[in-house]
């Protein structure tokens, strides 16, 4: 009987456990030997839960027990999932995990503690919730070298801009509809300012090219600017805003690595992902762009992407070598206002001519939009390429001469 304890009873965690037992023969074909969860940890009470007698509210008894061989880590957090996950580890039992704070955080270090324990760390569940993207990335992917990668991250904002886009919803109407659903974090800023698509970008851009990006190393914004105005222009201009998270290998070695709003064109094949689902692109240089699709939160897709790994962690013998990245106490990652982009702005305090006039001696030509009952002091343009540092000095310029910015959006051509 192979045992595995599972911890954390919320929203994963309990689709981990439904899921499990609701598939288990199959799953257990698949393994070829018998499994079950012998624990639950959680500090609360199930009583009317079906397995309510597997809980446990003292993490020693699943480290103590030697039985145990795989270890679901679902709790979400810093602490004390690292401690858990890396005793577990020490211990010799396998951890799977769909924590992607914990991975983004100490990835490095805790595949490092699993190898040298002969065991295995996954968290295929800790990006794109059911999509598989870990495992293509690090074996189907394997010939080849990853040159970027770029992808709607997170479900909870491609949510909320599509029902923005849709339903012309609220911002917090969405929120609240995407928390009821289980889609959003414990604490929903994490989604909505864009640390959530960070903390994942970061895990499949130290995966892509070997070393820990950390992310607080990754310039990120979120949605919180973005207003249905903006959505009006991209439509003008021929596509819509999504949250971007990015990653690319530079010539000189370094990366370049960003997650912001970006207006995607409408034949972007990212720019047709709308609702929970997310996409992720990836570019090698043998396969050229392949592209992921599915649900990128929920119960059962992330729950979906836990067993699979607790599944592979028992057919696995020794440590994945693949699955691998090094903290080399260097940051690869190129500064962020070095970077070049196109812009769209939306501009507010002048006449059409003047304000037109102004930003051409700043910005050069520029790509002029509409939107319907437009103010006649209003303006928005997409800039060509510009450098970060360079577009701030010259919005700088604008303001001092009467020009409020009211919207600033990078344009993406994925
Ligand atoms: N809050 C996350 C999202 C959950 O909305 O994508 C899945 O990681």
């Amino acid at each position: 009987m192979i045992n595995i304890a599972v911890m954390g009873h919320g929203v994963v965690g309990s689709g981990v456990v439904e899921l499990f037992y609701k598939n288990r023969e199959s799953i257990q074909k698949k393994v070829g030997k018998p499994m079950d969860i012998k624990y639950i940890l959680d500090l609360r009470d199930f009583p009317d839960f079906p397995y309510h007698e597997k809980f446990v509210k003292d993490f020693s008894v699943i480290a103590d027990d030697p039985d145990i061989e795989v270890v679901a880590e679902v709790m979400g957090g810093l602490e004390p999932a690292f401690t858990f996950v890396k005793t577990c580890l020490e211990k010799g039992k396998s951890v799977v995990t769909s924590n992607k704070e914990l991975v983004a955080a100490k990835g490095a270090q805790l595949l490092e503690v699993a190898r040298q324990n002969g065991v295995n760390f996954f968290f295929e569940a800790s990006v794109g919730g059911g999509i598989p993207i870990i495992r293509p990335l690090h074996s189907c992917l394997a010939a080849n070298e990853i040159d970027e990668i770029a992808g709607i991250l997170n479900g909870t904002t491609n949510f909320i801009l599509t029902k923005m886009i849709r339903e012309q919803s609220s911002f917090a109407d969405a929120l609240a509809l995407a928390q009821k659903l289980g889609y959003a974090e414990r604490i929903p800023t994490a989604d909505v300012e864009g640390h959530d698509a960070c903390r994942k970008i970061c895990i499949l851009a130290s995966l892509a090219f070997g070393k820990h990006v950390y992310p607080e190393q990754v310039h990120t914004e979120g949605i919180s600017n973005v207003t249905l105005e903006d959505t009006e222009y991209a439509e003008n201009w021929g596509g819509v805003v999504k949250l971007i998270g990015r990653a690319k290998r530079l010539e000189d070695g370094r990366l370049s690595a960003m997650v912001s709003p970006a207006f995607l064109s409408h034949e972007s094949q990212l720019s047709s992902i709308d609702d929970v689902f997310n996409g992720i692109l990836v570019r090698g240089d043998a396969t050229g762009d392949v592209v992921f699709y599915g649900k990128g939160a929920g119960k059962l897709p992330t729950a979906s992407a836990v067993v699979a790994d607790i599944v592979d962690a028992i057919k696995a013998t020794g440590t994945s070598k693949s699955l691998h990245w090094v903290d080399d106490g260097e940051n690869h990652v190129e500064d962020w206002r070095q970077t070049e982009s196109r812009f769209y702005l939306r501009l507010s305090g002048l006449d059409r001519e003047k304000a037109l006039q102004m930003v051409r001696k700043e910005f050069g030509d520029v790509e002029e939009l509409h939107r319907p009952k437009q103010p006649g002091d209003e303006i928005a343009f997409v800039t060509s390429l510009v450098r970060e540092q360079a577009a701030e000095e010259k919005l700088a310029a604008l303001r001092g001469a009467g020009l409020a910015l009211l919207g600033k959006i990078r344009v993406l051509d994925y």
